[in-house]
């Protein structure tokens, strides 16, 4: 008789190749239609499954986790942050959670270059223009942007992406790079010119460009508020890659209209998909639909990331990506 195969549930549909391996390996319980689950189908999925692979969308709070309880004892998320899921809830309840490191890292620091210099150069207003039929053609004055190259960074968070923005913006664009992180370790940073910094408001004080790289936890929760924004300069601008809440929405929304900071250009929101309506007329935001880890060759391999550690649980392996 053969043996049972581990039933896992997945939340969204993936990459084909990810979905092809998925159902060779296990008894495989998709939710089809586009959109995400809500919390009370999570907990049907959850009760049906030896594993889940969740991912961004699907909010596994202490009371999914507790209603969803049978035997489920896995959690392998699609996806680097985890702050979707109560991951302490989880450890309780006697469930494995992995998330997907390092292969979304390139993908996510080139967004995040894409949107400082979409931001600097105004390619998001002089593309509506074209595409409103509005450009009258070229002109010595119109549209001028900032350079990019040569200015500081400020580099919030100095984790895999954080360190991956830093070194393009080092050695791609000679920016000289500041970097705060909350775990601050001591020492230069080997190979680079990369100076750290022991405050925040020293590097807001600084940079021109202010990108965030940090998780979304309990400490980094509006990491950025008003009286940071008050700290930055005039012509600073700001980006977020990491997670929405890390910055106070409300309060980027008032520095921009009061001209503390000259703008923002944002891959994440604070309650997505909705977007702070004093974001979206502004021409000096550039705003983008979660799009960090966005390219083929990431997906694929965050899919083949949480298999691999799907793959280690349930052959009583320690799991690679364990973040519990
Ligand atoms: C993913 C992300 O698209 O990995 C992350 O933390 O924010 C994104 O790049 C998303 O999490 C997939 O679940």
């Amino acid at each position: 008789m053969s043996e049972r195969r581990p039933r896992v549930g997945v939340t969204r549909r993936l990459p084909s190749a990810v979905e092809v391996l998925l159902r060779q390996r296990y008894d495989v319980v998709q939710h089809e239609s586009p959109g995400p689950l809500d919390a009370m189908a999570l907990v049907a999925m959850m009760r049906e499954v030896d594993a889940l692979l969740p991912t961004v969308t699907d909010i596994l709070d202490e009371a999914v986790i507790g209603a969803g309880l049978g035997r489920c004892r896995m959690i392998a998320n699609f996806g680097v942050g985890v702050n979707h899921i109560d991951v302490p809830a989880a450890t309780r309840a006697g469930m494995t959670v992995t998330n997907t490191p390092d292969v979304l890292t390139e993908d996510t620091a080139d967004l995040a270059m894409g949107l400082m210099l979409a931001l600097m150069r105004r390619m998001g207003e002089g593309e509506r223009a074209v595409r409103a039929g509005t450009w009258t053609g070229w002109h010595p004055t119109q549209f001028l942007g900032r350079r990019l190259s040569g200015k500081t960074l400020g580099v919030v968070g100095l984790g895999r992406i954080g360190r991956a923005v830093a070194h393009r913006a080092e050695r791609g664009f000679g920016m000289k790079v500041l970097a705060w992180s909350r775990s601050r370790r001591r020492g230069s940073e080997a190979g680079t010119r990369i100076e750290r910094v022991n405050r925040l408001e020293q590097l807001l004080e600084a940079s021109d460009v202010v990108s965030v790289h940090c998780p979304l936890v309990a400490t980094t929760f509006h990491l950025i508020g008003k009286p940071q924004f008050a700290q930055m300069q005039r012509e600073a601008v700001l980006i977020n890659t990491s997670r929405g809440p890390v910055v106070h929405e409300s309060a980027l929304v008032e520095a921009l209209e009061t001209e503390m900071i000259a703008g923002a250009g944002l891959d994440v929101y604070e309650e997505e998909p909705a977007v702070h309506p004093g974001l979206v007329g502004r021409e000096n935001v550039v705003l983008l639909p979660h799009l960090g880890s966005a390219t083929v060759e990431s997906r694929l391999a965050m899919g083949m990331r949480a298999i691999e550690n799907l793959e280690a649980h349930f052959a009583g392996r320690d799991v690679p990506d364990r973040v519990n």
